[in-house]
């Protein structure tokens, strides 16, 4: 028999959910099936056989299997310290510390720099990780708009005087709208200013800047940024995330990082997994290069076509359709000509600005993505008169 509480709870909870349904911003799990346009396995290597084999042997190879306890603790081993000073260099910096997730590295970090008295820049788009370990920093939040270094300086300038620590907090690819962080203007305005610079390279890892090494790289900044953060679980194949920066920043880290203090630590074969992807991906300057010039030469095809595709200069390809019902239609319309593609939908994206956030691989060939392309253009001619689209 259910305690009184328990049936108000659940209450409750139905008429949450009735509400996102009202709204039709209620999320369901959903295997993909057909051409997956929402990966961000974005060079393939979850499938590859070298990968899958690397994996079975660092599993043989694991005097152990599980995490059993925190870095701190007993969860710590030389594989750790080997990966990490492998990523280091690949990232281009003094050294690295590796988080079980790509959200727990931006919360871990975003604490252990920040407190009551500072002041943070954060992009109007940046990933929920950042944002909610800025909350949890306690620092006061300045949001600037979307990539406008223009509004970045002028908030720059506004606090100029106030003392406490300054950053600028940016992705370096965005994850919902594909376009790029002007990350060398940044850093000039950060320096001017008196502040510092951490960037998040999620979907850029492995797929960006000189053999994948990201926008950092790209820039020459990785010795000049306070942090950057690799994440694992996207074109590297893997899990987890490195934050990239100085001896001085790891051992900061290490003692002040509470998702990684009080975490158990990943098992140690994820680390040859890592490890695998690492090595596999830096192989792969031409499939790097096609897929940019893929997804370039599809976002073209599909704005000529009038589709608004937002910024998008990188392998993610949103198609903005506005409303959250439509984006559900257009979606579904994919789903049934055999693509795998989801609606974004505020909270994730801001109001009015669902999409379809087409990512693609280098599994994906042109010729499907004309396919997608006139399957979108279908949905358009046949789509109830009078729906609202976010035009070009
Ligand atoms: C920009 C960005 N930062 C951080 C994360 C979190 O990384 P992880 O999935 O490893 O937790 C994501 C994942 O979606 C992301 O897109």
């Amino acid at each position: 028999m259910p305690t009184k509480s328990h049936v108000r709870l659940r209450e409750e909870l139905e008429r949450e959910l009735r509400a996102l349904e009202a709204r039709r911003q209620r999320r369901t799990l959903a295997t993909p099936a057909g051409v997956n346009l929402c990966s961000n396995d974005y060079l393939g290597l979850a499938e590859r056989a070298e990968l899958h084999a690397a994996v079975v042997q660092a599993v043989e190879d694991a005097l152990r299997v599980g995490g059993t306890g925190s870095r701190l603790l007993s969860g710590h081993s030389a594989v750790w310290e080997e990966i990490e000073e492998e990523f280091a260099r690949f990232a281009g910096t003094e050294a690295a510390l590796y988080f079980g997730s790509g959200y727990a590295a931006n919360l871990g970090l975003l604490g252990a720099l920040l407190g009551k008295g500072d002041i943070a820049f954060s992009d109007a788009l940046n990933h929920a990780s950042l944002i909610d370990g800025l909350r949890l920093s306690g620092a006061r939040k300045v949001i600037y708009r979307h990539r406008d270094m223009e509004a970045l300086e002028s908030a720059l300038r506004e606090h100029a005087g106030e003392t406490g620590r300054k950053v600028i907090v940016t992705e370096s690819v965005f994850g919902m709208d594909g376009d790029c962080a002007p990350i060398a203007e940044m850093l000039e305005l950060a320096e001017r200013y008196g502040a510092g610079l951490i960037v998040d390279e999620a979907h850029a890892t492995a797929v960006h800047g000189p053999a994948g090494r990201g926008l950092v790289a790209a820039a020459g900044a990785e010795q000049h940024v306070w942090a950057v953060v690799h994440m694992c679980g996207k074109a590297l194949a893997s899990a987890g995330a490195f934050v990239c920066g100085s001896e001085l920043l790891k051992q900061t880290l290490v003692n002040r990082a509470r998702t990684m203090i009080f975490s158990t630590a990943m098992p140690p074969y994820l680390a040859g997994q890592i490890r695998a992807a690492l090595r596999l991906a830096l192989g792969m300057d031409a499939e790097r290069a096609a897929l940019l010039e893929r997804a370039r030469s599809f976002a073209g095809e599909l704005r000529a076509a009038g589709w608004n595709t937002a910024g998008s200069a990188s392998q993610i390809v949103p198609v903005l359709i506005g409303g959250n019902g439509e984006a559900i239609a257009a979606a579904e319309h994919l789903q049934a000509a055999g693509f795998a593609v989801r609606p974004i939908r505020p909270p994730t994206v801001p109001e009015g600005t669902a999409r379809l956030r087409l990512s693609l691989t280098a599994a994906i060939s042109a010729e499907t993505l004309q396919r997608l392309g006139a399957a979108l253009q279908e949905w358009r001619e046949q789509r109830p008169r009078g729906a609202a689209m976010v035009h070009a």
